[in-house]
């Protein structure tokens, strides 16, 4: 994924190369400074420049008198630094040593005291940083210059041993959410919803189970509302079955769910021209979804997990669904298709009732970039979230806060799901003007039965959500470590 290679060491002789010091308030460095600044050249810098030890504020020093290093990077950490800090530390020492060839990181401040798993973060945040969509570019992107083909990083801490372990967990992590980020960002005419199954079929190869559905068996299942969907492309629909056996045998499994929309045209329903490319992305939740079961699998999680994802394509020929359409979903309870523009919860549907009948699973949690309602209420710093169940729902705005992949809770009730009852069939796929989001929930909370669930509308977060320290692509794997975390903090043997 990246040219990046993480080592960790107890010491590093500083000799050539880029090193980085950490300053905390003040402009306080830690023990390494001794050596690496024998002049005091930082102390007269960081006055020039006005550095205070500001988290994340830099200063860079070329060529620098007398120090046994080629360049002296300090980067800011206040007080003290601690958990989603650390990332974003990792994500902006990448962005600054990127076109350096050897790279000394000396975790090692006044104040705060690196753990190893704090050492394995601050690397995380390195490898989410570094991420590229590139594959379709020709020509080298100019800005890179002459970039080395490797950066070899060492980070310099205590625990270097045991953060050597922690990382291969925060590996796992990084190659996770690339996966997500590559299938959301790739292009639709590559990504259909066979190729997209292909992709997960591949989890095979780190233990994964993953059974595939095609059109008949599909058909066969009674899944109407999904192949009402998939029915004005070309390109056949899949369902993907993705089992990690981790736990006990005798565990009932928890489920994951994503909406794999590979391309929302809105079908006859039909969106505008303007800004219609972004649907590329319509199956950021399936990503997600895949890419969680490739970080569980990759680390071993001691959890029994089911992943499913439905892939289709929402496009329109001559055969596609039309409004006003009338289709019985697996379930048994039929729908009014009166904007076949409201696909996601079509093709959610029979994916949740599959799920659910098959597996009974403990909870299960669906991923969608279901509605541009969320975006109106939410815009792109939280997802939405509507559960049947408080307490699956309080442990997820946890992880979320403890990942910065954060939640909103939305309301459910009975005043919105009156709102989806049909005159001609047991409901239709629309609500009325307002509160979009919500009737769009009401609708998938008719097919979870009792089973805890909770549903979140990834469409201001999955894709085009603003830049951040680790994240600089369109596709952002939204809900990759927001449920790794979930998994790690509460389902794990
Ligand atoms: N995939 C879209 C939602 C979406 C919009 C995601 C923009 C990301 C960015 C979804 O299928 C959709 O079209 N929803 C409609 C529902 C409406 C017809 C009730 C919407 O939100 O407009
Ligand atoms: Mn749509
Ligand atoms: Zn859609």
């Amino acid at each position: 994924m990246s040219g990046l290679d993480i080592t960790f060491s107890r010491s590093a002789k500083a000799a050539g190369g880029l090193a980085v010091l950490l300053a905390a308030t003040g402009g306080k460095l830690g023990s390494a400074a001794k050596a690496l600044d024998p002049g005091k050249v930082l102390a007269k810098a960081f006055k020039v420049s006005g550095f205070t030890g500001k988290p994340l504020s830099v200063v860079d020093l070329l060529a620098p008198a007398r120090s046994p290093a080629d360049r002296l990077l300090v980067v800011g950490v206040g007080e003290s630094i601690q958990g989603h800090e650390l990332l974003r530390l990792g994500g902006t020492l990448e962005a600054q040593f990127r076109k350096s060839g050897k790279v000394t990181v000396y975790l090692d401040v006044p104040g705060s005291a690196f753990a190893p798993a704090d050492a394995a973060s601050v690397a995380l945040g390195m490898l989410l940083r570094s991420y590229r969509f590139d594959k379709y570019k020709t020509k080298k992107d100019e800005a890179d210059g002459d970039k080395p083909a490797r950066v070899k990083v060492t980070i310099v801490t205590e625990g270097a041993a045991a953060a050597t372990r922690a990382f291969a967990d925060a590996k796992a992590v990084a190659d996770g959410v690339a996966l997500a980020r590559d299938l959301v960002n790739e292009p639709a005419n590559a990504l259909g919803p066979v190729e997209f199954a292909a992709q997960a079929k591949n989890l095979q190869g780190l233990g994964v189970k993953v059974d595939i559905l095609d059109e008949r068996e599909m058909r066969k299942l009674g899944m109407g509302a999904l192949l009402g969907v998939a029915q004005g492309s070309p390109r056949p629909p899949r369902m993907v079955v993705m089992q990690w056996s981790g736990g006990k045998a005798k565990d009932k499994p928890i489920a994951f769910v994503g909406k794999g929309v590979v391309f929302d045209t809105g079908g006859n329903s039909m969106k505008p021209a303007s800004g219609m490319e972004d649907m590329k992305g319509d199956m950021g939740g399936a990503a997600a979804v895949t890419g969680l079961m490739h970080t569980l699998a990759a680390r071993k999680a001691k959890a029994n997990v089911v992943g499913i994802i439905g892939c289709v394509e929402n496009s329109v020929d001559g055969n596609a669904q039309r409004p006003g359409d009338i289709v019985t979903s697996m379930s048994g309870q039929t729908i009014e298709v009166l904007n076949t523009d409201a696909e996601g919860r079509l093709v959610l549907c029979d994916a949740l009732w599959y799920c659910n009948q098959r597996f009974q699973p403990r909870f299960m949690i669906d991923l969608a970039t279901l509605t541009g309602a969320i975006m109106v209420a939410l815009g792109h710093h939280h997802a939405g979230l509507f559960s049947n169940n408080d307490d699956l729902s309080g442990r997820l705005t946890a992880a979320g806060l403890a990942t910065s992949e954060k939640l909103w809770r939305m309301p459910l009730g009975p005043d919105y799901d009156k709102l989806i009852d049909s005159k001609n069939a047991d409901m239709k796929n629309i609500g009325g003007r307002y509160g979009g989001a919500i009737t769009a929930a009401q609708f998938l909370q008719r097919f979870v039965k009792d089973t805890p669930w909770a549903h979140l509308d990834v469409a201001g977060t999955a894709m085009g959500s603003p830049a951040t320290e680790i994240n600089q692509s369109w596709g952002s794997g939204f809900g990759v470590r927001l449920l790794d975390r979930l998994v790690r903090d509460n389902y794990e043997s």
